[in-house]
């Protein structure tokens, strides 16, 4: 079922934690219950699931893109992301995406996601318009090349660049 997205926010407070963890290709292992809770779908309904389950329209491929590139390097990865709800709502999130590791391997992936400053979303989200834009008309190459440009601009990598706000 294609969920149609509005401009109802849903609401969470700055300790909350949304958890979820995800097999090695994204399928959804384990959610914590104010995850569950932002999503409005059940447990049940969720594992299993690919994570692209609460994916909003308004999310530049070039983020996934990126955060699947730092994960599979083994690599931790902060991102904003502004995720969809079961009835078309949002919520945005800043969320830490880690490999989770046993036995010196990668077995899946875990996210942990905390409400996000206003301060940052008022960098992102024009960001974020920029490169959805950017991806309607010429595609991921040319999302990716003007984050690249930003980042040279500000001579940095983009986790210094996330973490920098
Ligand atoms: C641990 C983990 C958590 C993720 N959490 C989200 C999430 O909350 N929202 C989201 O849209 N994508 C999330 N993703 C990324 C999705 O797997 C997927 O790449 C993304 O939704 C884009 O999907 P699409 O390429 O099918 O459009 C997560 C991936 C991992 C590994």
């Amino acid at each position: 079922m294609k969920i149609v997205a509005n401009n109802n926010e849903v609401n969470f407070d700055a300790h909350t934690l949304l958890i979820s963890k995800t097999d090695l290709k994204g399928k959804i292992t384990y959610v914590n219950r104010d995850f569950m809770k932002a999503v409005n779908i059940k447990e049940k309904d969720l594992i299993g699931q690919p994570h692209n389950i609460n994916r909003h329209p308004d999310m530049p491929r070039i983020i996934f893109k990126m955060l699947w590139q730092y994960l599979q390097n083994g690599q931790e990865i902060h991102a904003y992301v502004k995720n969809i709800t079961s009835d078309g709502s949002f919520y945005w999130v800043f969320a830490n995406i880690t490999p989770s590791y046993f036995n010196s391997k990668i077995i899946g992936y875990h996210s942990a996601r905390r409400k996000p400053s206003k301060e940052a979303l008022e960098i992102v989200k024009p960001l974020y318009k920029k490169l959805l834009e950017a991806e309607k008309h010429g595609g991921m190459d040319a999302s990716e090349s003007l984050m690249q440009t930003l980042l040279n601009e500000k001579e940095m990598e983009y986790e210094e660049f996330i973490l920098s706000f």
